[in-house]
């Protein structure tokens, strides 16, 4: 199966479960703001990680999204970090949802920071909608 991991990250706290999930989806995990983040070939699953700033999402994650090509995308897998909310979830899946895209409706969640448990959690999601 092809996967593929993206996420924004401003303090860290996502980019650790982005690439816990991504050990476990057996990709790498690479931030959208990356100059291979664009999609190029299709995927069967992709990843799109992302947290919750005042409670909406970073201008550089939907910006990604707005401009994925949904054709390329068999399937997308939301995984997320804040405080509290998990708003962040809802507002990745309909991004995701409005480029055409199937989203499932599990996705994976940390408060802030994703301690060891938690990161062997994201790789276990990794594993069981990526691998
Ligand atoms: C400027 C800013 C605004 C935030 N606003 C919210 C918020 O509205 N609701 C919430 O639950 N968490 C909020 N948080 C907490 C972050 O979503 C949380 O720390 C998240 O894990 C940060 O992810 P990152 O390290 O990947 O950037 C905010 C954090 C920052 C820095």
């Amino acid at each position: 199966m092809k996967t593929a991991v993206r996420y924004f990250s401003r303090t860290g706290n996502t980019k650790l479960a982005a690439e816990a999930i991504a050990r476990g989806a057996g990709c790498a995990a690479v931030p959208v703001t990356d100059e291979h983040a664009a999609l190029t070939e299709p995927v069967d699953v992709l990843f799109v990680g992302g947290a919750l700033y005042a409670y909406g999402l970073d201008r550089r994650l939907k910006e990604w999204i707005a401009a994925l090509d949904g054709r390329l995308v068999g399937r997308a897998v939301v995984f997320s970090t804040s405080w509290i909310s998990r708003h962040s979830v809802d507002l990745i899946k309909v991004a995701l949802a409005a480029r055409g895209i199937s989203v499932e409706t599990d996705y994976f969640y940390a408060k802030n920071r994703p301690d060891e448990n938690k990161q062997k959690d994201a790789e276990a999601f990794g594993r069981r909608y990526g691998a």
